[in-house]
């Protein structure tokens, strides 16, 4: 599987020491408050795994899954809850844990759905950003790494469901691609 990495963007040691240094900040700034993460799958379980075990306060978890509407690559923003969550989100300070903004499409519809909820508060902490291919005006609050405009596997993402137990972040070789 390695074989078919071009070139590898992000260590696993570096990713390791950045998820530490952000469960610190978690701990910090979650202090006294209700902290519920919601990790959107797939791509962020790994990340999700490591940065709750990064965190010392508590912490309680849920997943949800969604797919974007519309067709092909031309994503509408418009997302299908594919798997909700199971806990009502009134009174918990919820961090969305994503594993890459990209446009940014898919985590503005959620934030819109997840407040009409009325929780505490709302933030979002991302493993990776591609802030170049942004086409709404969102931020992530954490976020750990910087990204170029290239397609990323590894550590939770994925090309056709492949890659993602690849210790480390990286880009795949052209041919992998045409297979
Ligand atoms: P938007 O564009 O709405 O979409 O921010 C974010 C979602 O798109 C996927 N995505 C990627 N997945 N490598 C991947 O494996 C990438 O480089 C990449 N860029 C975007 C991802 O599912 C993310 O949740
Ligand atoms: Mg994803």
């Amino acid at each position: 599987m390695k074989n078919d990495i071009l070139k590898v963007l992000i260590t696993e040691e570096e990713i390791a020491a950045k998820v530490q240094e952000l469960g610190r900040q978690i701990t910090e700034d979650y202090k006294g408050k209700n902290l519920l993460m919601v990790s959107v799958l797939k791509g962020s379980v790994i990340f999700m795994a490591d940065l709750m075990r990064a965190i010392d306060i508590q912490a309680r978890v849920d997943f949800m899954s969604v797919s974007s509407y519309g067709s092909g690559v031309k994503t509408s923003g418009v997302v299908k809850i594919v798997k909700d969550l199971d806990i009502n989100l009134a009174g918990y300070d919820v961090l969305i844990v994503e594993d890459i903004l990209d446009s940014g499409m898919t985590l503005q519809y959620l934030k819109e759905v997840l407040l009409q909820r009325k929780p505490h508060s709302l933030k979002i902490a991302t493993l990776l950003d591609k802030p170049e291919r942004r086409k709404v005006d969102l931020q992530a609050d954490y976020a750990c790494f910087n990204v170029p405009d290239e397609f990323v596997v590894g550590y939770g993402l994925d090309f056709a469901e492949k890659y993602r137990n690849l210790p480390f972040v990286g880009v795949l070789k052209p041919e992998v691609y045409a297979k």
